[in-house]
């Protein structure tokens, strides 16, 4: 595993990072998952993410148990507060109350003390962002969090929250966690340069977009069973991307793969560990072999030509428009 600095932060971050959107406590059986866990353990995984959202709040559960009698101090776990995980007004956002009783329930179902990296989910039109910035400041006090993040917040919203921090003397974001992979670039354009200009550094999700970077769903073919696209809790999400066009393409990347000497999930997750902003690329997996799998992408350097074919082939199918980072205009 190799390891990098998380923005301009002390913290140093896997550069795989392994998450549990869709499966703990939802598609996957616990005993998968904790093989899972075990896996990205065994391969040099440190950094775990979930979300006190994820499965209703079932997945931090999970991850919990499935990291307990590790040592603490060789993890890096990172949740996540914003959207509702009860059904009151107050159970959702970016408020001082949900976010101080979000926090409790994260860290008795991780059962941690701390959260390494706290990040707000999406960003809340519906509370001043100094009230949320002086709740994530009196956490580090409390040393119940150490490092404060976003996630999907716009480059406007980013550098508002720093300007603010640094009015106030208050702890600086050190993270920000879009979507991005080689299909979906919307960060390259404001929030990579900002970030880079402030020392803020990306934690990437869906850098296999769901599945659909592996490969494995064929243009013209059912999904193959088992995978997200057959999922109850899945599907919808990665149904966007299951179309004709750009699942040919996607067919297309195989020889550059093949040339490499990877796979196409490693050339993926090596995709978007090529962008110096980019800390960690955080991996979802039903099966410790797509773990095992993924994470050789760790280290690979990619050249020039490889990065030219993958954008020929892709080209038209790329999401470029930042506009398309968006958090809701109302809490959800
Ligand atoms: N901040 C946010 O708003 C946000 C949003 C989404 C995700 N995230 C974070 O990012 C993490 C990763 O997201 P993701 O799960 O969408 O990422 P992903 O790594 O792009 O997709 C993971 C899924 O792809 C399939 N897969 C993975 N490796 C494979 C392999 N080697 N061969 C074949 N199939 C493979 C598995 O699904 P199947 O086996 O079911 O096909 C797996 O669950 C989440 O767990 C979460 O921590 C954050």
């Amino acid at each position: 595993m190799k390891f990098r600095h998380l923005g301009r932060s002390g913290l140093m971050v896997s550069e795989i990072s392994y998450g549990n959107w869709i499966t703990h406590g939802s598609q996957v059986e616990e005993e998968t998952a904790r093989e899972c866990v075990r896996a990205a353990l065994d391969e040099g995984i440190t950094t775990f993410d979930t979300a006190d959202v994820y499965a209703a709040t079932k997945a931090e559960e999970v991850l919990g148990r499935a990291l307990e009698g590790v040592r603490r101090e060789s993890l890096e776990i990172c949740t996540k507060v914003y959207w509702p995980t009860g059904a009151g007004p107050n159970d959702r956002g970016l408020s001082r109350k949900h976010i101080t009783e979000s926090i409790h329930g994260s860290l008795r179902r991780l059962k941690t003390d701390y959260i390494d990296l706290y990040q707000a989910h999406r960003f809340d039109y519906e509370t001043p962002l100094e009230e949320t910035l002086k709740t994530f400041d009196d956490l580090v006090r409390q040393g119940k969090v150490l490092y404060i993040g976003v996630s999907e917040w716009t480059a406007e919203q980013i550098a508002q929250a720093l300007k603010i921090a640094d009015e106030l003397g208050l702890d600086r974001l050190v993270s920000n966690q879009p979507q991005y992979s080689m299909l979906w670039r919307v960060i390259e354009a404001e929030v990579v340069p900002l970030s880079e200009k402030e020392g803020v550094g990306q934690i990437v999700w869906s850098p296999i977009a769901q599945g659909v970077l592996t490969g494995k769903y064929l243009p013209g073919r059912p999904p193959p069973a088992g995978s997200r696209a057959t999922d109850p809790a899945g599907g919808g999400f990665i149904s966007r991307m299951i179309n004709e066009d750009m699942l040919t393409r996607v067919q297309e990347l195989r020889p550059i793969a093949g040339d490499l000497g990877l796979t196409m999930a490693q050339l993926a997750v090596a995709w978007v560990l090529q962008n110096p902003n980019v800390a960690s690329a955080i991996v979802g997996a039903t099966r410790p072999e797509q773990v095992r799998d993924n994470v050789k992408a760790a280290g690979v350097k990619l050249d020039a030509e490889a990065l030219k074919r993958v954008d020929d082939i892709l080209g038209p199918v790329v999401e470029r428009d930042p506009a398309k980072t968006v958090s809701p205009a109302k809490r959800p």
